[in-house]
């Protein structure tokens, strides 16, 4: 049975696209570390549990399916991989390499091309100093591409990889597309591991009447966009025919606060919210050498990237709503 194959399922990113892959009628084998959560797996035709590192699982799942696509969201973020190097370059590289093998294989098998689809990141990209990150304020995709996290490597590396298999290798086989994210912000779920999880953690605390500590400097600016925008832009990407794509990996975005402009949009949504800003060094440096923006028009003529929420929608139709259902609040005091 032809099967769509989800890795890292179980993550934030799968919590909102496996319901929308279920939904378009694709039947979606998930593959993650743990047991999804119930509202995941609930869409799923199938769940493995499983470490993409392992070959012998790759061997079990071409035995067992005819996978025709491959989203590969199975990693170790920014901060998690600067505290755990050797273990994230075996999981995002070493993983990444045994799922673009596993599509090639599929590929050859079937006499058809197996599109994968690998989210990039914007820590790809290494700024050296204040003055250039205001300089390139919406960074284009060949500018900067000097990563100074071991997440950022991995990440860069991958994308190599990805584009050396669909040009170089056989014929018939993997069609490799990525989108470099920026920071995601989910109302649903919360991010583990990354630097651009102040936003989002700074908006679950603050619904929750919890204090929050923000561990970057209130002038940070990152990229940002909502988690369906992101689900809504993968997708598009996923969907376009081969011939229409003019890069291997493109830049999305949306929106892009600083973590002061987010505090204080955070503050009029919830007048209780507790935000101190106390930086820690290494997070610190890490979203420093992040672009301040990103330039997303290649993916806006390729694939129609076109997100519907921008900063103020974000907030008063989507995350703010969203969290105080969440956190069981009445909707009574959304600002607008
Ligand atoms: N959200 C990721 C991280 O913070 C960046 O792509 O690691």
């Amino acid at each position: 049975m032809p099967v769509t194959l989800v890795t890292g399922a179980g993550g934030e990113i799968g919590h909102t696209l496996v319901p929308r892959l279920a939904k378009q009628g694709q039947a979606v084998v998930a593959l993650d570390l743990n047991p999804l959560p119930p509202d995941t797996a609930s869409h799923c035709h199938a769940q493995l549990v499983g470490d993409i590192t392992d070959e012998a699982i790759w061997k079990g799942i071409s035995d067992r399916y005819d996978v025709v696509a491959i989203y590969h969201l199975a990693a170790l973020l920014s901060t998690t991989s600067e505290k755990h190097p050797a273990l994230a370059h075996r999981v995002n590289v070493g993983g990444t390499l045994n799922v673009l093998t596993f599509a090639q294989s599929q590929a050859t098998a079937r006499g058809e091309r197996v599109r994968v689809l690998f989210p990039s990141t914007i820590a790809i990209y290494g700024l050296p100093d204040a003055t250039t990150k205001a300089t390139f304020a919406r960074i284009k995709e060949h500018q900067w591409l000097q990563p100074t996290t071991m997440y950022g490597c991995n990440k860069l590396y991958c994308e190599h990889l990805g584009k050396y298999m669909t040009r170089h290798a056989a014929a018939k086989g993997v069609d490799f597309r990525c989108v470099r994210l920026p920071g995601l912000i989910s109302a649903e779920t919360l991010p583990s591991g990354g630097t651009s999880d102040f936003g989002p953690e700074m908006l679950h605390a603050a619904a929750q009447g919890k204090p929050y500590e923000c561990f970057v400097r209130e002038d940070t600016r990152i990229p940002f966009m909502v988690m369906p925008d992101a689900v809504d832009s993968i997708l598009r990407l996923m969907a376009t025919d081969a011939s229409k794509l003019t890069l291997t990996a493109y830049n999305i975005g949306a929106f892009n606060p600083s973590a002061g402009e987010f505090a204080d949009l955070v503050r009029s949504a919830f007048p209780g919210a507790m935000i101190t800003f106390k930086p820690n060094p290494m997070r610190q440096a890490i979203c420093d050498g992040w672009p301040a923006d990103v330039d997303d028009a290649p993916a806006r003529a390729d694939f129609g990237h076109a997100p519907a929420y921008d900063l103020p929608r974000a907030f008063n139709d989507y995350l703010v709503p969203a969290v105080r259902s969440r956190y069981g609040l009445s909707s009574a005091s959304v600002t607008r």
